[in-house]
């Protein structure tokens, strides 16, 4: 019996003292007020702490890559299919394998080998001006090439992530031929030659500098909650369609994570994987931007959950990464500047 204790004290010690160091070393490109509880819970609950280091998403990518195999990091957290798949092909994760993720991420929503996985959505529907356009006559992102529609589209510029995505599910849509003629009737459109971001398309089409506008719902939304009058009559002088409702859905993009391939801390990671797609984390790491949670339900965001349900488009999230080279000879075909 004593020297059963004895030999077990040592054992006890050494792993009390392993428990104290838990830690997560996370790279992320996002960073919102709701991350302080989003760590904190996990912390809490599993006694890991997590160590951040956030910068944005290519300087993150460089540093991984300078870093190589000596990186400390556990976990990249970033924002766009499109990026996860350059860091996919850079080579910086390594699979997982997790029935929680498998149950609570839709298979759409992540890597088929598990190298990363979703843990939020935005969509990239289309904005309107409200009297000036009559949404019944846009039912599909295709109908933006319409002729009708000339001088009254303002988009931003195609070698922006979010478009080269757009294009990217157009081509797994509607094939390379259709997806070129569709960019072409769209850049015959332009009210005006791209500039500025989602929010400055929005702007211009309350402006009426043009009529309809592409962007991500979250642009839309922090318009909507925002402390300022003018920004919140922005919002309110535009509609929003949810287009390819009768078909393949509305074009989604994600914010997404995957544990690196040299992780020190790889259990940790793999748990702060699945911490985040339970169902409180999933609220902070939505809300945290207006995004949607990947299950669709959206929980404690009015302003969001306004907008409506809407059939969101089921290509698997990866092709948005590996269409993308030619979504951007497309654009540059097309004379999409
Ligand atoms: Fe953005």
């Amino acid at each position: 019996m004593k020297r059963l204790a004895a030999l077990c004290l040592p054992l006890f010690l050494a792993t009390a003292a392993h428990a104290q160091e838990a830690v997560l070393n996370l790279y992320s490109s996002r960073h919102y007020q709701t991350d302080e509880a989003l760590y904190a819970n996990f912390t809490r609950k599993t006694g890991i702490k997590v160590n951040r280091i956030e910068a944005n998403e290519d300087a993150l990518l460089e540093r991984l890559r300078n870093e190589g195999a000596r990186s400390p990091a556990d976990v990249l957290v970033t924002v766009d299919a499109g990026r996860l798949w350059r860091a996919e092909q850079m080579g910086l994760f390594q699979p997982v394998k997790s029935p929680v993720l498998q149950e609570r991420i839709p298979g759409e929503l992540r890597h088929p080998d598990g190298l990363w996985f979703a843990f939020s959505v935005r969509a990239r529907p289309i904005f309107y001006l409200k009297g000036a356009v009559d949404p019944a006559g846009i039912r599909d992102y295709e109908d933006l090439a319409d002729p009708k529609w000339k001088g009254a589209i303002c988009i931003r510029s195609s070698a922006n992530m979010y478009n080269l995505s757009l294009m990217s599910s157009m081509i797994a849509g509607d094939g390379p031929v259709k997806a070129e003629e569709w960019a072409r009737g769209v850049v015959a459109n332009f009210a005006r030659s791209p500039k500025g971001g989602d929010t400055d398309q929005l702007k211009a089409v309350a402006a009426g500098e043009c009529r309809i506008a592409v962007a991500n719902t979250y642009y839309y939304v922090r318009l909507m909650k925002s402390a300022r009058p003018e920004e919140r009559a922005v919002a309110e002088k535009l509609g929003v369609i949810f287009p390819n409702q009768s078909g393949r859905g509305t074009h989604v993009n994600v914010s997404g994570a995957g544990v690196l391939k040299h992780a020190p801390h790889r259990d940790a990671a793999v748990k702060f994987l699945e911490y985040l797609s339970g169902d409180e984390a999933q609220s902070y790491f939505a809300n945290g931007n207006n995004e949607y949670p990947v299950s669709g339900k959206v929980t404690g965001n009015r302003e969001l959950a306004s907008l409506g349900d809407f059939r969101r488009d089921a290509l698997n999230v990866t092709l948005l990464g590996r269409n993308q080279a030619a979504a951007q000879q497309i654009y540059d075909r097309a004379g999409w500047k």
